[in-house]
């Protein structure tokens, strides 16, 4: 087997990175061994760093001060010690930023399983689920790598709102309108009809959100104050941002129903704030109402659609091995990545890099790594 690599980053500023071989004791009975292929590196990976309380640091443990922070993607199994799953089959869930992880799965079908590990338990059922991959010939893996957990929380926030009435609101506004999952969110309600759908989003962003045709307007948020929306207004926050939430109360004063909190993107420096919305939380109660079955098709069925469409728009960006991923991890951290732009990360070279580098330390700040 390959040396195993872990991916650490120093608690809680985020801005040291680390590339630590990791020990890997025999697989027990009940045990699979995966091997991370590619995963991708978004802001809503930075969110689960910065939760308040820290519980998605316990998924993957460290030692403090080190992280290691979740990510989605794809894994393959190399080795097995589960009679119902062989070596070979492919699989995508939470993973490490890692070369490799155990997993003890339990509740297997021909769908996926649950990992069991004792330090995971308590959390969401959805941070523990692995779906076992059948290749859908309409799918592109990178694209859904990026995609999939983001859409899942767009596909069940839109039937949120809809299941409201859009509490009784003319226009949704959404925030960070040029994130993944604020496009996701916009793409579904402008597919089922009904209110007006409006972006706001950073200047040189704008463009680029219009380019997609995701929402029926799309406005820099120096144009709030001159916004002309029709109706009442339900406020669908993805940036976190107190100035632009307290902004939006004074424009829109009682024409504004609600605001909900979805995302904090903009909540860079400090923890992030709490959110009204949680999309797991509300995938289990859809997946109870609808029945598991329903619940994945038409989630499927829909992020096929949206995927198809992103792809137009979307460059996924493949950083093979530690340094590419550094100047990738970078981007993200800073808030400089051009939101046509995501990245796909393969650390298969990152042993290589370990050889030379055992028990490196790297500053990014000190690298001034770039985007490009
Ligand atoms: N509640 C839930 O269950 C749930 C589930 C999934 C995602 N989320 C949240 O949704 C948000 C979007 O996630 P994503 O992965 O889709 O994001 P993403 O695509 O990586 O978002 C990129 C956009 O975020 C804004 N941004 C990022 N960094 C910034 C910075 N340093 N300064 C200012 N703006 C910055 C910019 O948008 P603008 O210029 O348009 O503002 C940028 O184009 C995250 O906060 C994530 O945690 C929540």
């Amino acid at each position: 087997m390959n040396e195993s690599i872990d991916i650490l980053v120093e608690r809680p500023s985020l801005r040291r990175i680390a590339l630590r071989p990791a020990s890997e004791p025999s697989l027990r009975d009940g045990q699979l061994l995966l091997s991370v292929d590619q995963f991708a590196w978004t802001s809503n990976n930075l969110t689960y760093a910065r939760q308040p309380g820290g519980e998605f640091w316990t998924l993957f443990p460290a030692e403090e001060p080190w992280g290691r922070i979740p990510v989605w993607g794809f894994a393959d199994v190399v080795a097995s010690r589960v009679p119902a799953i062989a070596p070979g089959e492919r699989v995508f869930g939470f993973l490490p930023m890692s070369t490799h992880l155990r997993v003890e799965p339990v509740r297997i079908s021909e769908r996926g399983f649950f990992d069991a590990a004792a330090h995971r338990a308590g959390v969401f059922p959805l941070y523990n689920a692995y779906a076992r991959v059948k290749r859908m010939p309409a799918r592109r893996e990178d694209v859904e790598a990026v995609l999939r957990p983001l859409f899942a929380t767009s596909f069940v926030l839109e039937d949120f709102l809809r299941s409201h009435a859009f509490f009784g609101a003319g226009t949704v506004l959404v925030s960070s309108a040029s994130s993944k999952t604020a496009l996701g969110t916009a793409f579904r309600l402008r597919e089922g009809g009904g209110p007006f759908v409006c972006g706001l989003t950073a200047e040189p962003h704008r463009a680029f959100v219009r380019g997609t045709g995701c929402f029926d307007a799309v406005h820099a948020y120096a144009a709030l104050a001159s916004l002309d929306l029709p109706g009442r207004v339900l406020f669908v926050d993805f940036a976190g941002d107190e100035a632009l939430s307290r902004a939006v109360q004074e424009r829109l004063g009682s024409r504004r129903v609600r605001t909900l909190r979805v995302g904090a993107t903009h909540a860079v420096s400090k923890d992030a704030p709490l959110l009204d919305f949680f999309g797991p939380a509300r995938m289990r109660e859809l997946r109870r109402a609808w029945g598991a079955d329903a619940f994945r098709e038409r989630l499927e069925a829909a992020a096929v659609r949206f995927e198809s469409v992103a792809a137009r728009w979307l460059q996924v960006e493949r950083c093979d091995g530690m340094a590419p991923f550094q100047r990738a991890y970078a981007c993200v951290l800073e808030g400089r990545l051009e939101p046509s732009r995501a990245f796909v990360v393969r650390l298969a070279d990152a042993q290589a890099a370990s050889a030379a580098e055992e028990h490196a330390v790297q500053s990014l700040l000190g690298l001034g790594a770039t985007c490009s």
